[in-house]
C-alpha cells in the first residue's frame, strides 16, 4: 500500500502531504502516517517548521466515516491533534477544498492556518448524529468565540474562507498551489520569529445563556439530539480548563456514538450516495442530454421546467392553447423569481433563462430536436396515450420519452409508441424544483441507456434518484397509501387526527398525515376513493366521514377548511370542530366504541404498516434494495432523517419485534395486516434489511 502521508523536506520546512483519495478522510493509515511524519520532522535538526497539506481536491473531509461503529484503532484523532499541537516545531495547515470535521480539528491542532480563497471549513458532525470529537468543541470557541462556535457546530454549515477568516478560524487567505502557499507562509512566520501558538492555551471563550441556547437548539432539531448535546460540549470549553473540557467532549461524543440516531444518520449519508449507484448501470453510457421538452405546464410541468432551466438545460414546453401557454410561462417565471429573490441566480441570469433558454409553444413540432421529453399532462390514460402517440411521431430517433405519471402503468403508456425501449417514468415530487426525490420508473422494455439517462438527468438537477419498478404508485405512493390507511383506521377506532399528527411530528416527520392531506387537497383522496370503490375488497375498511366534508366543497388549505381551519395570513390551522362530529357519527353508524390510543401505539402501527408494505415492495422487486425505500421516504415524504428510513427503523427495532406486532394487529384485521413474505423470511433466517443492502453491493 502506498504511503497515505508523503514526507518531503524543502529548506527548513517538512511537508506532510495527505494522499487518501477521494477526499483525504482520516483513516487509521492517515492518522498513523501523520503521527509518524511528525516524529520524523521533529527528529530532523534541519527542520524548523511543518506544513500539512492535502493532495487532490480537499485538505481533509473528516474522520473516515466507514470506521464508525467498529473497534477504535490507534492513534485516535484527539490524541493526534494534541500531538501536533504539542510539537516543538511550528506547524502550519495549508487548506484547500473542504476541511471538515476531523479535518478542521487537525487544522485547529496546528499553530497557524492559511487557506485558498475557495476553501470551505466546517464541523458537520451533528448531521451524522455525533459532535466534533477531536477537540473541535474546545478549540473552535477559543479562536472564534462561543456564539460563533455554537452556530457553526450546531448547524454544521460550511463556512467560506473569507467568513472563516473574519471569525478567526483562518489566519491568512492566499491563492496558489496549496503546498507553495503553505511553505511561503511558514517561511514568513519563521522569519518573523512568530511563536508556536497552541489554541488550547488561548483563553477560554466567554459564557452565554447556555440553558436557553440548549433549549432553542433542541426545539429546532425536531427530535434530533446531536446539535443540542454539542451546545453542552461548547459550554464545557467556556467553564472548564482545556483538559477537563476535552474529557467532557469525549464523554458526550461517546454517548452520541451509541445512539440509534447516529446509526440512522450514517445510514442516510452513505445510502444517499449508494442509491444512484446501480450495479446494472456499470459501464452503460447515458444518452446525450442538452435540451428537454416538457408537455403540460401545470404544477408539475412548470416545476420540472424550472429545475431544468436552473441546471443549465434548454427547455421547450408545450401547452394546449395560448392561454394555457401564458399561464405556464407565468408559473415558471414565478418560480424563477423565487430563485432570484433568494440570491440563487442574478437578474442577468434570470433574463437569459426566460428569454433564451425557455421556449413555450403550442406546437408539438417544436419538440423535434429535444434530447428528452417529459410528459406532465392530466392523470388520464387516454390523454397520456394521445400525447405519447404525438411524441412518437415528432421526436427524433433516440429521444428519451418520459412520463411523470403518479400511478398509471408505464408499460401501457409505452405501448402507445413504436419505441417502448425509449420510454421511462420520471416521477418528480411537488414542488418539482424543490423536492429532492426522483423516482426513475423502469418499464419492461426500457433500454439500459435510457435508465442511465434518467439517472444522469437526476444528477444534473441535483436530485436523489431511486430506481423503481412498475406498479400502482411505484415505491413511494404505494407505501404511502398503506400507512395512510393505517392512520385512517386509527381514527375510526378512536384516535383523533390531531393526536396522530402530533404523535408523528414528535416522532420526527415534517408534517402529520392529516396536515399533509389538507395541503395536497382533500379532493385528491376523495377522487381516488371513488375510483377504487368498484374494485374494493369487502373486508377493506375505508372511512367516509371526510367525504362528507368534501361534498360540502371543503378541500383543505386551498378552500380554507379541511381537517384544520385556516385563517388567511396565519401559519398552520386549528382543528376543525366539524371533524370530531363527523367521526363520531360514522363510529355510531358502524357500531364502533372508540378507544384510547397512546402516542407510542400510533407511531408503532403507522411505522409497522409502512415497513410491511415496504417489505412487499422490495420482495416483489419494485424496489431493488431496502435502501431504495429508505431514500424514497427520506427525500420525498418528510421521513425523519435521523431514523435513516423505515427499513433502517425496522432493523433498529429488530425485525422479530416488528413482525410480532404485525401479527398481533392482524388478529383484529387480518385483511389489512397480512405480513410481508420477505419480512417473515428475514426473521426466519435471522437477517436484517441492511444485510440485503450489503448483499447487493
Ligand atoms: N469518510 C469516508 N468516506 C467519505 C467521507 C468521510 N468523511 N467523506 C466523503 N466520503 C466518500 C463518499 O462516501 C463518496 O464515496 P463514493 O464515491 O464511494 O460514493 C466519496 O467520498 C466522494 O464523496 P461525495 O460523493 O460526497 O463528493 P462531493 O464532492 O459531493 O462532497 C464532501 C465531498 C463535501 C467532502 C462530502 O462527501 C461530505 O460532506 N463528506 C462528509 C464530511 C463530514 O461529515 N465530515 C465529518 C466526519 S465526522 C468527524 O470528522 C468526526 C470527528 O470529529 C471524530
Ligand atoms: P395540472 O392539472 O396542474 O397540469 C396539467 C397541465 O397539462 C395543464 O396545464 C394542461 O393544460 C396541460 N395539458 C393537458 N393535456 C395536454 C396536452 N395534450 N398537451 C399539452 N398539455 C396538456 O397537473 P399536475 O399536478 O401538474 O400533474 C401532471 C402530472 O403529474 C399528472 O400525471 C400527475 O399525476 C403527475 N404528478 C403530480 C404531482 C402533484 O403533486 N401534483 C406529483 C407527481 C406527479
Amino acid at each position: 500500500m502506498p504511503d497515505k502521508v508523503a514526507y518531503a523536506v524543502h529548506d527548513m520546512i517538512a511537508v506532510l502531504r495527505i494522499q487518501n483519495p477521494p477526499v483525504n478522510a482520516l483513516s487509521q493509515a492517515v492518522r498513523q502516517g501523520l503521527s509518524d511524519a511528525m516524529d520524523r520532522a521533529e527528529a530532523d535538526d534541519a527542520v524548523h517548521a511543518v506544513v500539512i497539506v492535502g493532495d487532490g481536491r480537499a485538505f481533509i473531509a473528516g474522520a473516515d466515516i466507514t470506521e464508525f461503529g467498529k473497534p477504535p484503532m490507534e492513534p485516535n484523532l484527539p490524541d493526534l491533534c494534541t500531538r501536533i499541537e504539542q510539537s516543538p516545531l511550528l506547524v502550519v495547515a495549508s487548506m484547500h477544498g473542504v476541511s471538515l470535521g476531523g479535518g478542521l480539528e487537525v487544522a485547529l491542532g496546528c499553530h497557524y492556518r492559511v487557506a485558498q480563497p475557495s476553501a470551505r471549513v466546517g464541523l458537520p458532525e451533528v448531521h451524522l448524529g455525533i459532535l466534533p470529537g477531536a477537540g473541535g468543541t474546545q478549540r473552535l470557541p477559543r479562536v472564534a468565540g462561543a456564539a460563533n462556535a455554537v452556530d457553526a457546530i450546531t448547524t454544521g454549515r460550511h463556512i467560506k474562507a473569507d467568513e472563516a477568516q473574519k471569525m478567526g478560524i483562518i489566519d491568512r487567505i492566499e491563492e496558489g498551489d496549496p503546498q507553495e502557499v503553505g511553505i511561503a507562509y511558514a517561511m514568513d512566520l519563521l522569519s518573523e520569529n512568530a511563536p508556536r501558538r497552541p489554541v488550547s492555551e488561548m483563553p477560554a471563550p466567554e459564557g452565554i445563556d447556555w440553558d436557553a441556547k440548549y433549549d432553542a437548539v433542541l426545539k429546532k432539531g425536531r427530535g434530533q439530539i446531536s446539535p443540542a448535546t454539542a451546545v453542552r460540549a461548547v459550554q464545557a470549553a467556556s467553564e472548564l480548563p482545556f483538559d477537563e473540557g476535552m474529557k467532557r467532549e469525549r464523554e458526550l461524543f461517546m454517548e452520541l456514538m451509541d445512539t440509534d440516531q447516529r446509526k440512522g444518520l450514517i445510514h442516510a449519508f452513505f445510502n444517499e450516495r449508494a442509491v444512484s449507484n446501480l450495479p446494472e448501470l456499470k459501464g452503460v453510457e447515458p444518452r446525450h442530454l442538452q435540451s428537454v421538452g416538457i408537455i403540460g405546464g401545470g404544477t408539475m410541468g412548470a416545476g420540472i421546467a424550472t429545475a431544468a432551466l436552473l441546471a443549465g438545460l434548454e427547455v421547450v414546453l408545450i401547452e394546449t392553447g395560448e392561454e394555457q401557454a401564458t399561464a405556464a410561462r407565468g408559473r415558471i417565471e414565478g418560480n424563477l423569481q423565487g430563485a432570484l429573490k433568494r440570491g440563487k441566480i442574478s437578474q442577468q441570469k434570470f433574463d437569459a433563462l426566460i428569454t433564451v433558454a425557455l421556449t413555450v409553444s403550442v406546437k408539438y413540432d417544436s419538440l423535434k430536436d429535444v434530447d428528452l421529453a417529459i410528459e406532465a399532462v392530466f392523470e388520464d390514460m387516454a390523454v397520456k396515450h394521445e400525447v405519447f402517440a404525438k411524441l412518437d411521431a415528432t421526436c427524433k430517433p433516440g429521444c428519451v420519452l418520459a412520463t411523470n405519471t403518479s400511478y398509471l402503468d408505464v408499460n401501457e403508456i409505452a405501448a402507445a409508441t413504436s419505441r417502448p425501449e425509449d420510454v421511462i417514468g420520471l416521477h418528480f415530487f411537488s414542488p418539482a424544483h424543490v423536492m429532492k426525490l426522483l423516482e426513475v420508473v423502469v418499464a419492461d422494455k426500457t433500454a439500459p441507456d435510457v435508465v442511465a439517462t434518467g439517472f444522469a438527468l437526476g444528477k444534473m438537477l441535483g436530485k436523489v434518484s431511486v430506481r423503481a419498478g412498475v406498479c400502482d404508485g411505484f415505491i413511494g405512493n404505494r407505501i404511502l397509501a398503506v400507512y395512510r390507511t393505517a392512520a385512517d383506521h386509527m381514527v375510526l377506532d378512536g384516535a383523533s387526527p390531531y393526536q396522530i399528527d402530533r404523535a408523528l411530528t414528535n416522532f420526527g416527520f415534517a408534517m402529520g398525515p392529516f396536515a399533509v392531506a389538507d395541503l395536497a387537497g382533500l379532493d385528491i383522496g376523495w377522487a381516488t376513493r371513488k375510483r377504487k370503490a368498484p374494485h374494493r375488497h369487502p373486508e377493506e375498511r375505508v372511512p367516509t366521514y371526510i367525504d362528507k366534508l368534501c361534498e360540502q366543497g371543503h378541500f383543505g388549505q386551498k378552500t380554507g377548511e379541511g381537517y384544520y381551519v385556516y385563517t388567511e395570513g396565519q401559519r398552520g390551522g386549528k382543528p376543525n370542530p366539524k371533524i370530531a362530529e363527523l367521526i363520531a357519527a360514522e363510529q355510531r353508524e358502524r357500531g364502533i366504541s372508540p378507544r384510547e390510543f397512546s402516542d407510542e401505539e400510533i407511531v408503532h402501527r403507522y411505522m409497522c404498516a409502512m415497513v410491511n408494505e415496504a417489505a412487499k415492495v422490495v420482495g416483489e422487486g419494485i424496489a431493488r434494495r431496502p435502501l431504495d425505500v429508505d431514500m424514497t421516504l427520506l427525500f420525498g415524504y418528510g421521513f425523519p432523517r435521523y431514523w435513516g428510513g423505515p427499513m433502517k427503523w425496522a432493523d433498529i427495532q429488530g425485525l422479530p419485534k416488528v413482525l410480532a406486532a404485525i401479527e398481533g394487529y392482524a388478529e383484529e384485521d387480518a385483511w389489512f395486516w397480512q405480513p410481508a413474505p420477505l419480512l417473515q423470511k428475514l426473521v426466519d433466517e435471522g437477517r436484517s434489511f441492511d444485510d440485503l443492502n450489503k448483499a447487493e453491493r
